[in-house]
């Protein structure tokens, strides 16, 4: 298997509304976004701004209420579900604040999970899996459920399981939101190192300033706008 190529991602007059009269909310208020392959991002802005709506739609998770998503200039808005469900388990790496591993699955089968959906035999699903452990630092931790982990070691099995069907598209949410200082660093040091050696494209949503200094543009939101966009020279 092949890795996916980074998508040109591309948003125009995005708009997101959940709920509906006076109980709606404006998630997205007016988006356009151009993020060419490869982009190293960052994500800024106060809780609720709409940091993950954005995430969710670059990474076909949700829809908007207007607007197009295109990826490689094709929008996705129409593909089928099944077709969105395919570009999300090839093409997209998702990281969350919480983790999300699987509890009852050890860290190497969470890491081998999504292989599963795409075309990859089994013993290359498991020697595929050890090897992202060993190299996210893990190789001595390879049968521990979650709740044997330190919040640290939980968010390298999660990015082991993100770059596990080699995705395009990273996209990381407050990845580092539960972790100390030294734990931050050692996952933004993966993170970085992922997108670098595979030219993915990382979007990083953080609400720390010292973890969006990583990145190479820096996009700040605001009431579900983006209000800055600056670019490293
Ligand atoms: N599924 C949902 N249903 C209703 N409102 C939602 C939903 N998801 C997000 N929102 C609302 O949309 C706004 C943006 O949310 P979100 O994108 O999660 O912001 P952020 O990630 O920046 O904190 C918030 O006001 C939030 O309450
Ligand atoms: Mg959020």
């Amino acid at each position: 298997m092949n890795r996916t190529r980074a998508p040109a991602l591309s948003l125009r007059g995005i708009r997101k509304t959940y709920g509906s009269g006076a109980g709606e909310v404006r998630a997205l208020d007016g988006v356009d976004l151009d993020l060419p392959p490869g982009s190293f991002v960052s994500v800024e802005g106060p809780s609720g701004c709409g940091k993950t709506t954005l995430l969710n739609l670059l990474g076909l998770l949700d829809v908007p209420s207007e607007g197009t998503v295109a990826w490689d200039g094709a929008p996705v808005g129409s593909l089928p579900e099944r077709e969105r469900a395919r570009r999300r388990l090839t093409g997209v790496g998702f990281i969350f604040q919480r983790f999300y591993l699987l509890p009852t699955l050890t860290a190497e089968e969470n890491v081998a999970l999504p292989m599963r959906g795409a075309d990859r035999k089994a013993a290359d699903r498991t020697t595929r899996a050890r090897a992202l452990l060993d190299s996210v630092g893990l190789s001595g931790r390879r049968a521990s459920r979650p709740h044997q982990l330190s919040g640290g070691e939980e968010q390298r099995v999660a990015i082991a399981r993100a770059l596990a069907n080699e995705p395009g598209l990273l996209l990381a949410d407050e990845p580092t939101g539960e972790l100390d200082r030294a734990n931050t660093e050692s996952v933004l040091d993966l993170l970085v190192e992922a997108q670098h050696s595979t030219g993915s494209t990382l979007v990083l949503v953080t609400h720390n300033p010292a973890v969006a200094r990583r990145a190479n543009r820096h996009l700040t939101m605001a009431d579900g706008r983006i209000v800055s966009d600056v670019r490293e020279p």
